[in-house]
């Protein structure tokens, strides 16, 4: 019988992995998230084959033994924006630095048999050359990036110092159904959903031609997957992207092409901390963790937005 336990598991692509697992024939899925901005509606239809426990990752005696004897951990749960960790930079702080250093700590002395972690493209912050390459030196510009940095180096020294199996992911910029687009914080494209949908502009901070390696959520899932089971990666970092590079302004075109309409955003300042340019070398994942993305962009987007159609603000 396997265990699988995942930390954010509420949110959206905790959410995801949840299902992912549960498509695989996972016998055990337990959640592990205090629902700061996750959602129980998030696991609705699979919520009788889940445990869910509301309970927040700083809390040791509560999470460890839940983790303990599990085969995975996912962690997934954080507070998961720039913006946030400027305007707000204590809690996400305590949650994604010493929230993850609890995680790993209830996962070494609960024998699991590996963590995967969610790190953050964020890491690489502004850097000359495209695309970015896991031998690049991390220059975070934010409190969040900095803390999805430190979570990965607690989990090369929780491999090598207290023998926990641990891989990193550094995701790019997910985006599919169930990203919560409510806030101010909320990721650019369930924000673009939105706008379409209700037939507004979007406001983009900065120029437009800002760009990311925006990831569909099953690549990302798929990927998780692959970096549970792979051999020799332990204590190890590699992206999660897909490869490619899309402007905010392309994606919001390609949005009212598909709708056809004609909407033009409206532009703010640049916000603090943001990177300009974002694209992953796949290379290494592709390669040691045999990373496939099925998603093209455009696939993606359009898959987001029927679903965000068929879900409409409740
Ligand atoms: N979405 C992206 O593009 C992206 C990019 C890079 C990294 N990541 C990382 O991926 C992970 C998931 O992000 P997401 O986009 O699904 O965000 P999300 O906000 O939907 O998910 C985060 C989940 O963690 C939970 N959580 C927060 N604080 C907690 C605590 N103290 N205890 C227990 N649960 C807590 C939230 O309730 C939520 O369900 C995060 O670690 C984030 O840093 C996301």
């Amino acid at each position: 019988m396997s265990k699988y336990v995942v930390t954010g598991g509420a949110g959206f692509i905790g959410s995801a992995l949840v299902r992912g697992l549960l498509r695989e024939g996972a016998s055990k899925v337990v959640v592990i998230d205090n629902l700061l901005t996750g959602h129980a509606e998030n696991l609705d239809e699979v919520r009788p084959s889940i445990e869910l426990h509301q309970i927040d990752i700083r809390d040791y005696d509560a999470i460890a033994p839940i983790l303990r004897g599990a085969d995975v951990v996912f962690h997934e749960a954080a507070i998961p924006s720039v913006p946030r960790s400027i305007q707000d930079p204590v809690p996400s702080h305590q949650v994604n630095i010493d929230g993850t250093f609890q995680v790993l700590r209830a996962a070494a002395a609960g024998k699991v048999g590996r963590v995967v972690y969610a790190a953050s493209s964020s890491a690489y912050g502004d850097t000359a050359v495209l695309p970015k390459v896991e031998t690049m030196s991390p220059r975070p510009k934010s409190p969040y990036a900095l803390q999805k940095l430190a979570g990965e180096y607690y989990c090369n020294i929780f491999a090598q110092c207290f023998g926990l199996e641990t891989v990193a992911l550094r995701y790019f910029n997910v985006f599919g159904p169930r990203q919560d687009p409510s806030s101010q914080y909320s990721g650019v494209l369930s924000l673009f959903m939105r706008a379409i949908l209700e037939r507004r502009s979007p406001t983009i901070y900065g120029d437009g031609e800002q760009s990311r390696d925006f990831t569909y959520v099953d690549d990302v899932v798929a990927l998780n997957l692959k970096a549970a089971r792979a051999g020799g990666v332990s204590g190890r970092m590699f992206n999660g992207g897909n490869g490619g590079r899309i402007t905010l302004n392309r994606a919001w075109a390609l949005l009212q092409q598909f709708e056809g309409v004609e909407l033009p955003a409206v532009y703010g300042p640049p916000r603090p901390g943001d990177v300009r340019d974002s694209q992953a070398d796949t290379s290494a994942a592709c390669t040691e963790l045999g990373h496939r993305p099925q998603f093209t962009f455009e696939q993606g987007l359009r898959l987001t937005l029927e679903w965000f159609r068929a879900h409409p603000r409740k």
